[in-house]
């Protein structure tokens, strides 16, 4: 058994400043454009050898899991599968998570906590694992894990795991709002769209293999390169909205508050329901906090104001 230290990581949130769904893909999953962006709410993970031969995760969060059917857990179960000789050799970890992401938001708060665990072990078990070599195990857990091993700003294709970095945007703010009750099913979201709109989906793959229609994010990449505030605020977008708004007035009510409040431009993330503002500044994020919260009186509803960030997983 090898003498280790302990490892703490911050793991950060994201939100899709762009999200296009193109068609369905062979495996079940769609082809998608997005644009992914990192934000500074983050949740803690330490990790800890435990000199067992199994993993453990604790969590601050009462209805977080900490069995297999939690992301982070599944990313050590990965790595002592691929790993299975420095597993041997190091034995098993305590993993505990103190969560500040909220669960089930379109915020890729589980997939972080996962890519924190691929890169925490990568550590502790001196492997050497080079970026894509941890993107492509954060690829077999799910679709924003490799993103959130690298985070700042970045192109995403395929399920959301073909990566293209691009200009980091740091130097902005941004208002979250989500019913804290409030949980969105990621599958229904894309399920519903299928069913929806699944007759205008390019089905020549060819053309979708090519990924020619990337062109469709052109205008945000270039105003991202730019630097355009103005216009990155008006070219949001996010197709995911189109079904889930209408299924949840209370989050199409909130959009419509929080865009009324100002700011650069407002949307939806992911499969929601979170609704975030783009701000220039701290203190124009803080006043569409005040006038949204003023607007709907309901203790259920809450607000984060963070940056925008240019980390993914970052060690402490
Ligand atoms: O990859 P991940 O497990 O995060 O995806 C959650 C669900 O979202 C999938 O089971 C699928 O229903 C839907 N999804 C999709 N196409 C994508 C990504 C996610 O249909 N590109």
């Amino acid at each position: 058994m090898c003498a280790m230290q302990t490892y703490t990581l911050m793991a950060s949130a994201k939100i899709n400043l762009y999200l296009e769904i193109i068609g369905d893909r062979p495996d079940g999953y769609h082809e998608l454009v997005m644009i992914l962006q990192s934000i500074d709410l983050g949740d803690r993970l330490e990790l800890r050898p435990n000199g067992t031969q199994t993993f453990r995760l604790n969590c601050s969060h009462p209805q977080v899991p900490t069995d297999n059917t939690n992301l982070a857990y599944r990313a050590a179960q990965l790595m002592k599968q691929e790993f299975s000789q420095a597993f041997a050799n190091y034995g098993g970890v305590d993993i505990t998570l103190d969560k500040h992401i909220p669960v089930a938001a379109g915020l890729a708060g589980g997939s972080t906590d996962a890519a924190a665990v691929l890169v925490g072990l990568d550590l502790m078990w001196e492997l050497g694992l080079t970026l894509p070599e941890l993107q492509e195990l954060g690829g077999k857990l799910g679709s924003d894990v490799p993103f959130c091993i690298a985070g700042g700003t970045a192109i995403a294709t395929g399920r959301g795991e073909k990566l293209d970095p691009i200009e980091d945007i740091d130097h902005l703010w941004v208002v979250l709002g989500k019913y804290q009750s409030l949980e969105v099913s990621t599958p229904w979201a894309y399920q519903t769209y299928r069913q929806k709109f699944g007759d205008a989906y390019i089905s020549d793959r060819p053309a979708v293999e090519s990924r020619t229609f990337k062109v469709h994010s052109g205008p945000l990449v270039k105003a991202i390169s730019h630097k355009d505030n103005t216009k990155i605020g008006q070219l949001l977008h996010n197709d995911l909205e189109k079904v889930v708004l209408p299924e949840y007035p209370q989050v199409n009510h909130l959009r419509e508050v929080m865009q009324q409040a100002g700011g650069l431009g407002t949307m939806m993330s992911g499969s929601g329901p979170t609704v975030f503002t783009l701000c220039e500044s701290q203190e124009a994020a803080e006043t569409i906090k005040n006038q949204a919260r003023l607007a709907i009186e309901d203790a259920d509803l809450k607000f984060w104001v963070t940056k925008l960030s240019s980390n993914g997983i970052k060690v402490l």
